[in-house]
């Protein structure tokens, strides 16, 4: 496994059986479980919603493989994070997208509106995670996102939260309005399509909590609340918005 240094959680470079090659997102890192249900939720919510989300896929990992690492941090990464662990399909090449100039306003607009949607706290130009794959930019990043599920605040608060910080947002400069983006794609956000992204979340990434079956619909009721009521979220972030362009 080759660890990508610039990650904070240390992700590795991993060739998986299926001969893809991942950057694999460990369930043993600082950042716990949790990370990797928003990486899951979010991302696979994404890709649903034809955003540009690299494929997810879940990777088994052997914890055998720390005997065959140098480094004694990535030992120590790999023993603590035996079963299921988050594979993203690796970009080869890709280079981190710094600046938003060039990127399309529509498609912007629909990523502002999307990590609104999901709290994403981690797109601000100090950490943009947008890297830019053939020209086109791509989203990676999303354990820092429905960060409410460490602590979960009572139902009609949780839906009605605004992005933290969304004024250093990336793309905010550049992004179109916001309510173009809430007409066509809020509708989509509803309770069958939210189900099926979370029961990819793998119940061993649950179990800390009282009851995996309620754990779940509780990112169900997160998400299709917020999509269904965007003003309270959607209308700060956008008054932001249109104070910058
Ligand atoms: N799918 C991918 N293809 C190519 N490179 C990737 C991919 N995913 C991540 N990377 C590279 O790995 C770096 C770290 O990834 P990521 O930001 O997801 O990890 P992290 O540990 O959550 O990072 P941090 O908390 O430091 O932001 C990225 O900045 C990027 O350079
Ligand atoms: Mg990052």
């Amino acid at each position: 496994m080759l660890p990508l240094r610039e990650g904070g959680s240390l992700p590795g470079l991993v060739e998986a059986d299926d001969l893809g090659t991942y950057v694999v997102k460990f369930r043993g890192a600082g950042q716990g479980r949790l990370a990797l249900v928003a990486e899951v939720v979010v991302g696979e919510l994404g890709r649903r919603l034809g955003l540009p989300v690299p494929d997810l896929v879940l990777v088994d990992v052997d914890p055998a493989l720390a005997a065959a690492e140098p480094d004694e941090e990535v030992q120590d990464l790999l023993r603590a994070s035996p079963g299921l662990n988050l594979g993203l399909d690796y970009l080869p090449g890709a280079l981190g997208l710094e600046r938003p100039d060039g990127v399309d306003p529509d498609l912007a607009a629909r990523i502002v509106w999307f990590d609104s949607l999901v709290l994403n706290v981690d797109r601000s130009w100090r950490n943009p995670n947008l890297l830019r794959w053939h020209g086109d930019p791509w989203l990676i990043d999303h354990g820092a996102a429905l960060y409410l599920h460490h602590d979960w605040p009572p139902r009609e608060q949780a839906a009605t939260r605004s992005l933290p910080g969304a004024a250093d947002h990336v793309l905010l400069p550049v992004a179109g309005p916001l309510a173009a983006v809430q007409a066509e794609l809020g509708p989509v956000v509803a309770a069958d399509l939210v189900r099926d992204v979370v029961a990819l979340v793998p119940d061993e990434w649950l179990e800390a909590r009282a009851d995996v079956a309620s754990a779940r619909s509780a990112y169900v009721d997160l998400l299709t609340d917020r999509a269904a009521n965007p003003t309270p979220w959607l209308d700060p972030v956008e008054v932001a918005r249109a104070a910058r362009v």
